[in-house]
């Protein structure tokens, strides 16, 4: 969990110099209160969904991925491409993660402008890393190529499969406009490899589960996680919570937008965190003005009014 103490006291300065939401308009007296609040997306391809959320001005922007497609139905490159432009037409003019599939550089930045000559509204999705592991041949910086390439041709991009704080640096650093850390998966992950007799956060920084260095370091990348006293049930926060504090210490103005929810509890903690935008799936967002409390106080005050009907 997120402790107060680990809230970054630069947070409402970072949200002070980013780009303004919820803007009042022209000749109204009353200020919109929340005028830098975070923009909430939906996660997910499916249409039917986003329809209701976006009648309800409850998003401001969808985030896509191969998974969410063949989820939606898409069988082919010509049905996702249907499916995408559908998302696009209707949530115009706010934004769209729409993932590349191309895996090398010449191909990318093709696939990637005619993603992006779908709509102007269209961000295009780029993997940060991971080619290695597909195709030995391929280059570990091709994401961040590609990512700055596109930067120089004013195309906006959102940096996905972020697992850890440097990642997002670089991703910044090469121009992303979006990072996009999952920090359910981490806390999936955490929950499922974690060994008590180990520090807190040991199954994704120990050299067990990756490759022992030469030299024979008893543990890998990113030990300061565990340093820092990563706790055992991590929801995942605290990767946003370091990413906003980067981004933060070097007025980055890549947007930290955070993805991979299970639960209303992480929503609460990314707020709480300082993430710039929350990807949410569907269901969840659907959820979010209930509480059973709420729904008890609710059917009292009816209970109570019938009286003022005599
Ligand atoms: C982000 O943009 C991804 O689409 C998404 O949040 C991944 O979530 P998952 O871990 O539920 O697949």
């Amino acid at each position: 969990m997120l402790k107060p103490l680990d809230i970054h006291p630069g947070v409402g300065d970072r949200r002070a110099v980013m780009e303004e939401v919820n803007r009042t308009a022209a000749g109204k007296k009353l200020q919109h209160p929340a005028s830098h609040a975070p923009r909430i997306f939906a996660d997910t391809a499916d249409i039917e969904e986003i329809r209701p959320l976006q009648e309800r001005g409850v998003i401001s922007g969808v985030t896509t991925n191969p998974t969410l497609l063949k989820r939606a139905g898409a069988d082919s490159w010509e049905s996702a491409m249907k499916i995408m432009k559908d998302i696009v037409d209707l949530v115009a003019p706010d934004p769209v993660s729409l993932e590349l599939t191309e895996l090398e550089p010449v191909g990318m930045i093709e696939q990637a402008k005619k993603l992006a000559g779908i709509g102007e509204n269209v961000v295009v999705k780029v993997p940060v890393g991971g080619y290695k592991a597909i195709n030995e041949e391929l280059d570990s910086f091709t994401g961040l190529r590609v990512i700055n390439q596109l930067w120089k041709d004013d195309i906006k991009t959102n940096c996905t499969l972020i697992f850890n704080s440097t990642q997002a640096f670089w991703a910044a650093n090469a121009g992303a406009t979006y990072v996009s850390p999952f920090l359910g998966r981490v806390a999936d992950y955490l929950y499922q490899n974690d060994q008590v007799e180990r520090p807190p956060g040991n199954s994704l920084y120990y050299v067990e589960d990756h490759k022992i260095p030469e030299g024979g370091a008893d543990r890998v990348a990113n030990t300061a996680y565990v340093a820092m006293d990563g706790a055992r049930k991590d929801s995942g926060i605290r990767l946003i919570n370091e990413i906003v504090a980067i981004f933060n210490n070097y007025r980055i103005k890549t947007e930290v937008l955070a993805a991979s929810f299970r639960n209303a509890v992480q929503v609460t903690e990314c707020l709480l965190a300082g993430a710039d935008i929350l990807t949410v799936p569907a269901p969840l967002l659907m959820g979010v003005t209930d509480h059973p409390l709420t729904s008890q106080g609710m059917a009292a005050f009816v209970e109570d009014s019938k009286v003022f009907e005599k």
